[in-house]
């Protein structure tokens, strides 16, 4: 989501008359789309600041800063950056960055004045973003949250859910398809609650869904959609089916569960079973039996035992995830368990979190493992980071490949691999 805002934000500078550069220190006007889910995100936005705070001892330099902000840090950010905005008021940026110039204490009095109400208001959403790569675009769908995990900032930074036009998406969808692009993602911090807020008036996820299945069907081209991420308690069938009928829908889910313990399901305010994800689970293997399964989990959540970091591990056996986002507990001040003790130190955190990571290991190599000697087709995205020689590639289901003597010229382009070898999170291959 970070990065599409980004995307946006860079149409509506560049149409300032801005350039891009890519050095930091040689940039007039520089900001930071911030990500207020864990303190160690937010943390890294203070550093950043500090150090451009210094460089404006030596020269002429505006700050900004956007994205998911909690109201405790909105204060402090006022003072660090010269321009905060919520993504609402992108629209609104070029007057605002033509009065930092001049009057830079007004500039700011008045944004206050602006975050401190309710904003719902997408227009922000037709800004026509300059997507970063040519081959792969993220597409929003919907903003906001009303879910309130307890543990959760999203409700607080980016307010109630917000559903785009169906319309709009699929113009947005159908661009980017005309223009070649293979991979697309729809996004939205709760995507398949997806039309709730508006029924009746747009789409539900299920169908919205199917449209673009439609749409990929007539129109011939190779490409692949994923969405993310959903929560189990909008996970119906209907998607699950939609998804099995279209070649271009992704057989690829990533559902969050955040941990295996009914308790600590219920103090998160999840408000599903145990029982009823793993009900989700069976009809993803019925309908979908190539799709790879991905998760979020937390560890160290206020209060959690041993016994239900147990209960978390025997679900990631079970369940056998081809990746999962393992997550140290963190309080977010103002979600409601930031009242809570935090009582797991963190020493424990990272004991659990090394616990989980090792089942994900084995249950993503058992997977893998079954790949080696068969061919796949993948999605070449880029000079591999680790491994220079090689370029990275994905397969449909999202499997990290690396592929050994391939042109670069491939990169953004299908291509068939054979798997020659599987490791915990990742494959090696050769071109076919
Ligand atoms: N602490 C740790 N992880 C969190 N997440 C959300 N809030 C917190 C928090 N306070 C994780 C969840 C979510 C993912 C985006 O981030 O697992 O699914
Ligand atoms: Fe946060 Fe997701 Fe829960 Fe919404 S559903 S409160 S975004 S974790």
């Amino acid at each position: 989501m970070n990065q599409s805002d980004s995307e946006r934000i860079r149409s509506v500078i560049e149409g300032m008359g801005y350039e891009l550069t890519k050095i930091e220190e040689e940039a007039d006007l520089i900001g930071v789309v911030a990500c207020s889910v864990r303190q160690k995100s937010i943390d890294k936005v203070y550093s950043k600041i500090q150090k451009w705070n210094q460089w404006k001892n030596n020269r002429s330099l505006i700050t900004f800063v956007s994205g998911c902000i909690l109201p405790s840090d909105e204060a402090k950010f006022l003072k660090l950056f010269d321009l905060i905005f919520r993504m609402s008021e992108l629209p609104e940026l070029p007057t605002m960055i033509q009065q930092c110039g001049v009057i830079l204490e007004f500039s700011a009095h008045h944004l206050f004045d602006d975050l401190e109400r309710e904003d719902d208001r997408t227009d922000f959403w037709q800004v026509e973003p300059t997507y970063s790569s040519r081959f792969e675009a993220f597409v929003p769908i919907q903003n906001g949250c009303d879910k309130f995990c307890t543990y959760c900032a999203v409700p607080y930074t980016r307010g109630r859910e917000v559903s785009r036009s169906s319309a709009a998406v699929l113009e947005e969808v159908e661009t980017l398809v005309e223009n070649g692009v293979k991979s697309i993602t729809l996004l939205g911090q709760n995507v398949n609650s997806y039309g709730l807020d508006k029924k009746g008036e747009e789409l539900s996820f299920a169908e919205l869904f199917r449209a673009v299945g439609e749409l990929g069907k007539r129109s011939g081209k190779e490409f692949w959609v994923y969405f993310t991420s959903p929560h189990p308690r909008d996970m119906t069938r209907d998607v699950i089916e939609v998804i099995a009928q279209y070649d271009c829908l992704a057989k690829q889910i990533h559902l969050p569960v955040q941990s295996g313990d009914e308790e600590i399901l219920r103090r998160m305010n999840r408000n599903h079973s145990i029982d009823a994800y793993r009900k989700i689970v069976s009809d993803i293997r019925e309908l979908l039996p190539t799709a790879t399964l991905f998760t979020d989990i937390i560890v160290g959540f206020s209060g959690e035992t041993e016994a239900q970091v147990e209960a978390s591990a025997k679900l990631m056996e079970e369940v056998g995830f081809n990746m999962a986002y393992i997550a140290k507990y963190s309080p977010r001040v103002g979600a409601l368990s930031a009242s809570w003790e935090d009582d797991i130190s963190l020493e424990q955190k990272g004991e659990r979190l090394a616990k989980l990571t090792k089942i994900l290991k084995r249950t993503s190599l058992a997977c893998n493992e079954q790949m080696v000697g068969k061919t796949y087709r993948v999605l070449i995205e880029r000079v591999d980071k680790r491994m220079k020689e090689a370029l990275s590639a994905r397969t449909e289901g999202r499997i990290l490949v690396r592929i050994l003597h391939a042109p670069e010229e491939l990169i953004g382009t299908f291509q068939n691999v054979r798997i020659t070898s599987a490791a915990n999170l990742s494959l090696t291959g050769e071109l076919v």
